[in-house]
């Protein structure tokens, strides 16, 4: 049985996350390999990992994972989820989000009221994110990005708490972590010129907010037209509104980082049998 973790040129054999999942399947005789999207594959499986430079490149990897056998997550959820604006469709069927607002190239955007953020609807490792207050810097921001993006208030309860978020495997939940604030005034920068640093830790969710994520991917498998267990891995994203509920920030189906090295064994054992089982169907 071969699984290729697929990642970038910049990280060839992804961030270190990852290592002990890498062990634990090849522990059970799976043969893994870490290998940068755009090349030929031949494996049972493929699963997204650091793929993080696909923003600039957006064609040429969705027709990569096109041709790719088995790719996790299928290629109809990396499509859909790989565009923000999802983010407008789940709050349309009810589901309790960010406030969010799709401004596409050369379109009027309205501002909220306060602080905001302008983020591209296609991003990753908070590339392109910038919190502002000011409309002409925004407007200015827009214009440099020049693709589709999201207008958001800003979220202030994440100075103070960050954002939590709860990793699901095939449907199942496993397990949670903390991230803090990634977004000083202006823009964020990305030293390393693929993601900006992360500031991670272990944390226990609140009912609430598993409540809130499985109604996320329930909500997100039906618009679908797939079963919440189709969904190998998936990563929401939650933060504090204003009224002390949680709000969706971002629903990850395509390449988020699983928080391995801040959780326990149990995690890796769990998404190591989910993979095994999808790549014994491929
Ligand atoms: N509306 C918001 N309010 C507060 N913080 C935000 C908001 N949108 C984004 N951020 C901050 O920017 C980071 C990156 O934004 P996010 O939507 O998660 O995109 P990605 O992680 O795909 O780059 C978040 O982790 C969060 O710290
Ligand atoms: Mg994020």
């Amino acid at each position: 049985m071969k699984v290729v973790f697929a990642s970038c040129g910049r990280l060839p054999l992804g961030d270190g996350d990852e290592e002990s999942l890498v062990a634990a399947l090849q522990r059970d005789g799976v043969d893994v390999e870490w290998q940068p999207w755009g090349g030929e594959v031949e494996a049972d499986l493929v699963v997204l990992r650091t793929t993080w430079d696909y923003p600039d490149h957006l064609d040429e990897f969705l027709a990569w994972c096109a041709g790719v056998p088995m790719l996790a997550n299928p290629l109809p959820v990396v499509r859909w989820n790989i565009d923000k604006s999802y983010m407008a469709e789940l709050a349309a069927r009810g589901v309790p989000v960010v406030p969010t607002a799709v401004v596409r190239p050369g379109e009027e955007p309205v501002f909220p009221d306060g602080e905001f953020v302008v983020k591209p609807a296609v991003g990753a490792g908070s590339r392109g994110a910038g919190r502002f207050t000011g409309h002409a810097e925004a407007r200015a921001h827009l214009e440099a990005l020049g693709v589709t993006a999201l207008v958001q208030p800003y979220q202030s309860s994440v100075d103070a708490h960050g954002e939590t978020a709860l990793v699901f495997f095939a449907g199942d939940y496993s397990h949670s972590f903390h991230k803090g604030p990634m977004l000083a005034q202006g823009l964020a920068e990305a030293e390393s010129g693929l993601y900006v640093e992360e500031r991670l830790a272990g944390i226990e969710p609140t009912t609430r907010q598993v409540a809130l994520a499985e109604q996320v991917l329930d909500v997100a498998a039906e618009l679908l037209s797939l079963r919440r267990s189709d969904f190998l891995y998936a990563r929401v994203d939650v933060v504090e509104g204003p009224d002390g509920e949680p709000l969706l920030l971002e629903l990850e189906l395509t390449e988020p980082s699983l928080g391995f090295k801040l959780t326990t064994g149990e995690a890796v054992s769990r998404f190591s049998k989910v993979i095994q089982e999808a790549a014994s169907r491929g």
